[in-house]
């Protein structure tokens, strides 16, 4: 992948620094975004060189110090934003069950409802296109809490992520069968290919799991946004194969949504009662941070939902 278009000053220094070692980064650290859409493009950018990186950028920049200055400075404003809309939950009930009556009451808008029942096929490919930023690396987010959990938590972790990863199999791999329905539809299956389409909202739904991913101390976020996102994707699943069908799209796409279907009714149990809940009973002081993960997942999705179909209201 190449780094993506500027959206505004402060992504177009920090691009051009990253592609040209001539660049000063006192100008890139001088710069202030021109607005969220702009922080959010350099913010996603910044993340991106700890996953696979982008051909037009040297890899030793992952750890240049002043980009990790410039990573930090747009952390605080966007943990703190994430911080200041968080509702924190009632406590009453043992936690599982609380977990998912709070993931019930904050569940908001639904794009699978939509596609199911009245999206037409242009819309549906606009979704996938969108989706493939989240879609084509699913579960690396999670894969950096590994090492930084205890016996319990990490071994539910690993058994939900063996299955996300295909179980040994690349074919069965999630990512990989999303990028196979991607093909069969006529869609780029290449990573970051609709990096430039992408709404704002799907940049920090991207960037909140990189957030907590990469800071071990928002491991109990990490893991609370990874249980609210299994317990709200097996009935989407199932609306996303229904709407699929309707508009005739390809099995192959239809299969990755399947796939979650049944995955993911057992992935909730795993991940709300294994993986959240032994990581509470070793580190119960984590359980607000579990709810604040929880909301932000449920959140960003609501407000991608609510701007996707807004957008097609208005068209
Ligand atoms: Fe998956
Ligand atoms: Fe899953």
């Amino acid at each position: 992948m190449l780094t993506p278009k500027a959206r505004g000053a402060l992504s177009d220094a920090l691009f051009e620094a990253l592609r040209s070692t001539a660049v000063s980064w006192d100008h890139v650290l001088g710069t202030e975004p021109d607005h969220d859409d702009d922080a959010q493009i350099a913010l996603w950018t910044l993340y991106e060189l700890h996953y696979r990186g982008f051909d037009d950028v040297d890899d030793t920049l992952e750890w240049q110090p002043e980009a990790l200055h410039l990573r930090r400075a747009l952390e605080q404003p966007f943990e703190a934003r994430l911080r200041e809309r968080y509702d924190a939950p009632d406590l009453t009930a043992p936690f599982a069950d609380s977990f998912f009556d709070y993931v019930a009451s904050h569940d908001g808008r639904s794009l699978a409802s939509f596609v199911q029942r009245g999206a037409n096929a242009e819309q549906v490919r606009e979704l996938l296109s969108v989706r493939t930023i989240y879609h084509l690396k699913e579960s690396d987010p999670s894969a950096w809490l590994v090492p930084r959990l205890t016996v319990e938590p990490q071994a539910a972790l690993m058994e939900l992520q063996y299955d996300e990863y295909g179980a040994g199999d690349p074919n069965r791999l999630h990512a990989h069968l999303f990028a196979r329905g991607l093909e069969a539809c006529g869609l780029s299956s290449e990573y970051g290919a609709y990096i430039d389409d992408v709404p704002c909202e799907v940049l920090e739904q991207n960037n909140a799991m990189s957030l907590f991913g990469l800071h071990r101390r928002l491991r109990g976020a990490a893991l609370g946004h990874l249980a609210a996102f299994e317990a709200t994707s097996s009935l989407p699943s199932r609306r996303m194969v229904q709407g699929l069908d309707r508009l005739g799209f390809p099995a192959e796409m239809i299969a990755y949504y399947e796939e979650h279907v049944e995955a993911d009714a057992v992935h909730e149990q795993l991940a709300v009662r294994v993986v959240c809940g032994s990581l509470l009973d070793a580190e119960p002081a984590l359980t607000d941070d579990v709810y604040f993960g929880a909301f932000t997942c449920l959140d960003l999705e609501d407000r991608f939902a609510g701007a996707m179909l807004e957008a097609w209201t208005a068209a």
